[in-house]
């Protein structure tokens, strides 16, 4: 039914976290991934753990704020495979601070990876996407890009700048056979929110209806289910995977 099995897959940010079992997950159902980090630790291990389960992996350094890396990275991918099916935008920083206090470099640097560098990643892989006339592309934003966040005014506005990136990438790339979304996660437990004070932490618990955090795995079955056949009439969409934390 998903019919991914032996497509490929590029995913930013897979050195850790989420982006880490959105591999693992994928290769689960038999599909190969490029894992980019800036961290090339991080994304060796990835790749080691996808190979384990039988999938095939390259490892990749790259800044993706840097528009020459991605260039070449994307190069090195579309060397290593003909084909790229899935493009996953997942790579992400918080520099949190109130809006008095934030500083330029905070500002500029959350929206430089958390939507630059998504700009980036696309435009690369979308010129090979669009020959082939095929591509899935799923970029992960926040449910912070949808309700905003005392703190967080850079975070929410590159996230929300995301969302609107994906709708104008879903109509613009839509007849040429290429779906776009985006996947809005509440509370992940992974190390962006092991920083959080117990304070947070507990507040957010008590927003969260499901009445618990989520994990990696499930924002990486939402993935894998717009990656697959099964979410192949859904695009220019953002789907909440939040324990029911925002429901509009
Ligand atoms: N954890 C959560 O609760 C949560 C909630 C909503 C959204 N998200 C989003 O999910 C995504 C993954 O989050 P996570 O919790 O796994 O974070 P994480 O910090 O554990 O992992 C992010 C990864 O991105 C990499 N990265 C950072 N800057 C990079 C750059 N310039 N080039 C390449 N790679 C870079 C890091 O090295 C790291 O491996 C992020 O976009 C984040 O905003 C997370």
């Amino acid at each position: 039914m998903l019919e991914v099995e032996g497509k490929t897959a590029v995913i930013t940010g897979a050195g850790r976290g989420i982006g880490r079992d959105i591999a693992l997950v994928l290769a689960e159902a038999g599909v190969s991934s490029a894992v980019v980090d800036i961290d090339p630790g991080g994304v060796e291990e990835t790749a080691g753990m996808v190979k384990e389960s039988g999938a095939g992996a390259k490892a990749l350094r790259c800044d993706i704020t840097d528009p020459d890396e991605v260039k070449r990275c994307a190069g090195e991918i579309l060397e290593w495979k003909d084909q790229v099916h899935f493009l996953v935008n997942n790579a992400g920083i918080t520099r949190d601070n109130l809006l008095l206090r934030m500083k330029d470099r905070e500002w500029e640097d959350v929206l430089k990876v958390n939507l630059t560098g998504a700009f980036n990643f696309t435009r690369a892989i979308a010129r090979h996407m669009l020959k082939k006339r095929f591509g899935r592309i799923v970029n992960i934003a926040s449910v912070i890009g949808l309700i905003g966040n005392a703190g967080q005014a850079n975070y929410a506005a590159s996230k929300a700048g995301l969302i609107g990136f994906t709708r104008s990438v879903a109509r613009e790339l839509a007849p040429r056979g290429i779906t776009a979304n985006a996947i809005a996660p509440g509370f992940i437990q992974t190390a962006m929110t092991d920083k959080l004070s117990e304070d947070v932490t507990a507040s957010m618990m008590g927003s969260i209806p499901l009445g618990r955090f989520g994990t990696g795995r499930d924002v990486a079955s939402i993935v894998l289910f717009l990656l697959s056949e099964l979410g192949s009439y859904v695009t220019g969409q953002v789907i909440n995977c939040d324990g029911g934390m925002v429901m509009d």
